[in-house]
C-alpha cells in the first residue's frame, strides 16, 4: 500500500520483526485487562495486543495497511493456535462490518484527515455491543513531533474530544501522557477507555 502513515510503520515492523522486538506498549497494557469477547484491533501493528488478548481467551480480528505486521500475526497465531484472524487493509475509509464487544484503535486515527478521523470514531462508537468498550489512543494538540505525519495528511485531537465522542458511556480511562520526541519536540497521547450502557 502507498499511504505514507502505512509505509513509515511497514519498514520500522520488518526491522522488529527481524530483531525480535515484540514487546507490549504502555497503552497496549492499559488496555489488555478491558478486553473480552470478541475483539477488533483496528491498526493492529505488529499484533502483540491481538496476540497477547487471543492468549487470554479473546476471539480477535486484527486489522493493518502494513503487510510485515499481518504477515507476522497470522504466522504466530498459526504456530500458538490463537484466535486470531489478521487481514491487511486501509482503513482510512473503512466501515466496520458488524458489532464487537471491544474496539481497539490504539496509534492510528491520526494519521486520518479531521473528517476521516471523526468519522471512524463515530462508527467504532455504533459497533461496539451494549456493555463492551472501546479503546482509543490518539495523538492531541501540544504534539510538535511531525516526523510522522504527511502535511495536510493527518489530525491533532483537541484535548477531551475522544471522551466527548462517547457522551453517554461510562469514561473508565481518559488519560494523557508526554513523550520526548527527536529533535526535542513532543508526542503528547490521548489514551480513553469507554465502556457503552449495557441495554
Ligand atoms: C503508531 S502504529 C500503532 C500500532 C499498534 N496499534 C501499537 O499500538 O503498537 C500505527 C499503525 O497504523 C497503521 N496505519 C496507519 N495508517 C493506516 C491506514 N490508512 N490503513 C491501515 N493501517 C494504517 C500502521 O501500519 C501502524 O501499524
Amino acid at each position: 500500500m502507498s499511504r505514507h502513515s502505512i509505509g513509515f510503520f511497514d519498514s520500522q515492523f520488518r526491522n522488529q520483526v527481524t530483531s525480535g522486538q515484540f514487546a507490549l506498549n504502555p497503552f497496549e497494557e492499559l488496555a489488555l485487562p478491558y478486553l473480552h469477547g470478541e475483539v477488533l484491533d483496528l491498526g493492529c501493528g505488529l499484533g502483540n495486543l491481538a496476540l497477547e488478548a487471543a492468549r487470554r481467551g479473546c476471539r480477535v480480528t486484527a486489522l493493518d495497511g502494513s503487510d510485515a505486521a499481518i504477515a507476522r500475526i497470522r504466522e504466530e497465531a498459526l504456530s500458538a493456535r490463537l484466535a486470531v484472524e489478521a487481514h491487511q487493509a486501509d482503513l482510512l475509509h473503512y466501515g466496520i462490518d458488524r458489532a464487537y464487544d471491544s474496539i481497539v484503535c490504539i496509534g492510528l486515527l491520526m494519521f486520518f484527515p479531521e473528517t476521516a478521523a471523526r468519522a471512524a470514531l463515530a462508527d467504532i462508537a455504533r459497533h461496539v455491543r451494549p456493555g463492551g468498550v472501546a479503546v482509543i489512543n490518539v495523538l492531541v494538540e501540544g504534539t510538535t513531533f511531525m516526523g510522522m505525519f504527511e502535511p495536510g495528511h493527518y489530525h491533532l485531537f483537541p484535548r477531551g474530544s475522544v471522551a466527548e465522542a462517547f457522551a453517554g458511556w461510562e469514561i473508565v480511562a481518559d488519560s494523557f501522557d508526554t513523550f520526548p520526541a527527536p529533535g526535542a519536540t513532543l508526542k503528547v497521547f490521548d489514551s480513553v477507555i469507554a465502556r457503552k450502557p449495557a441495554a
